[in-house]
């Protein structure tokens, strides 16, 4: 099966690369007391470790030679091969704070996000020091990786939320778009040319980012049973698309280009202007593109007994001012805010590759 670099590539791991079925998201934040060369060695460790996971390697170990000892890899992958499996590591704001020295080499557009008109969000799924996206087409892969990354930290650091999302809800190059838990094909217009990730997605002129990108996550509550009892002519008009095809109201195929100016017969906007893709396209807002890289995910059921649902959306953008300036329409007007609130949410630095021998964010240190 597929197995990604990890060194040498100009570009972080798992933002371009197709989106793999499965992902766990998980963010850490740096203990009381560790300094900057404790962090320095943890980005040196996972970086390491996170070539030989994505190689389908064990990190270490897995039977020690000593009777007394105890396993460096915790063996559940052994056997099993790369499943696509990426590693991405980002960099919060609490990294650029006073504790570690670091406050001049904050990348300038890495500033915590301002609340926003659907926030209903909570701290113990929200923030962190750093964030670890591990994206692979096998669940156990994903799961060893982030296990492991996690346990070689455990001296420095604690882990603060996860999300494990499973139905890659956006498409890459070549696959077949996905649906969400709202049975939409999700990922239908979203970045794909290598110019537009040039354009849209890579930091540019930006020092040591260069090359990286910035990662907006929102762990995005669906109401599903409340969806499922709504008519799906009106789930067509919420998103501006057919729900069997995905086609825009004003089309008949998934990928021809919507017309928001098309009026019906009774003169109203064939695709409501309060609808999700008129209030997110490129056309109504200055060009602006995010890469969606989104998962759906469950928590099981909820304390009121209802499905607990949802959509793990990441993002990948090159100006997390975009995605601001996106959710607050989105926020204020989108027919979709009935039936979704956004519950936890991350902002990231996410450096460039590393060259072999090196590690990711090595530059701050210098
Ligand atoms: C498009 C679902 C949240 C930005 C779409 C589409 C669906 C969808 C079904 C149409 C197909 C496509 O082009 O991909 C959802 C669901 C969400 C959600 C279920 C939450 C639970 C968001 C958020 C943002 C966003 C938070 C950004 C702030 C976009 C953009 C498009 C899009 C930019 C493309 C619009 C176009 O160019 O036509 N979304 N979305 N979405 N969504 Fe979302």
């Amino acid at each position: 099966t597929t197995q990604h670099p990890f060194y040498d590539e100009v570009h972080p791991a798992g933002v371009q690369t197709p989106p793999q079925r499965y992902c766990i998201f998980m963010t850490f934040d740096m203990t009381a007391g560790t300094t900057a060369t404790d962090l320095q060695s943890l980005l040196a460790r996972w970086s390491a470790a996170s070539a030989q996971l994505m190689a389908a390697r064990p990190v270490g170990q897995v039977r020690p030679t000593s009777d007394v000892g105890v396993g460096r890899d915790t063996g559940e992958a052994l056997g099993l091969d790369a499943a696509g499996l990426t590693v991405t590591i980002g960099l919060g704001t609490g990294i650029f704070d006073h504790r570690f020295g670091l406050a001049n080499r904050r990348p300038h557009l890495l500033n915590a996000l301002p609340s926003l008109p659907s926030d209903n969000l909570d701290t113990a799924s929200s923030d962190g020091d750093l964030s670890v996206q591990v994206c692979a087409d096998d669940p156990q892969v994903c799961y060893h990786a982030v296990r492991n990354l996690a346990r070689m930290a455990r001296d420095v650091v604690q882990t603060r939320w996860t999300v494990m999302g499973f139905g890659r809800a956006s498409a890459g190059k070549g696959q077949q778009t996905p649906r969400n838990l709202f049975g939409f094909k999700d990922g239908t217009r979203n970045i794909s040319t290598p110019a537009d990730f040039d354009r849209h997605v890579w930091a540019r002129d930006a020092g040591w980012m260069t090359g990286g990108t910035y990662q907006v996550v929102r762990k995005i509550e669906m109401n599903i049973e409340i969806w499922d009892a709504d008519r799906v002519s009106d789930q067509e008009h919420i998103f501006g698309r057919g729900k069997s095809e995905g086609q825009p109201l004003t089309g008949t195929a998934e990928h021809d280009t919507p017309r928001f100016a098309e009026k019906a017969k009774d003169g109203t906007a064939v695709i409501a202007p309060t609808s999700h893709i008129a209030l997110a396209a490129h056309e109504n807002n200055d060009g602006i593109k995010i890469l969606r890289r989104s998962y759906n995910y469950t928590d099981g059921i909820n304390r009121f007994g209802q499905l607990d649902a949802g959509l793990l959306f990441i993002a990948y953008l090159n100006d997390p001012g975009h995605f601001v300036r996106l959710q607050r329409k989105l926020g204020a007007s989108d027919l979709m805010n009935e039936y979704i609130q956004h519950v936890g949410s991350g902002l990231f630095a996410v450096p460039p590759a590393p060259k072999r021998g090196h590690y990711v964010a090595e530059e701050l240190f210098r």
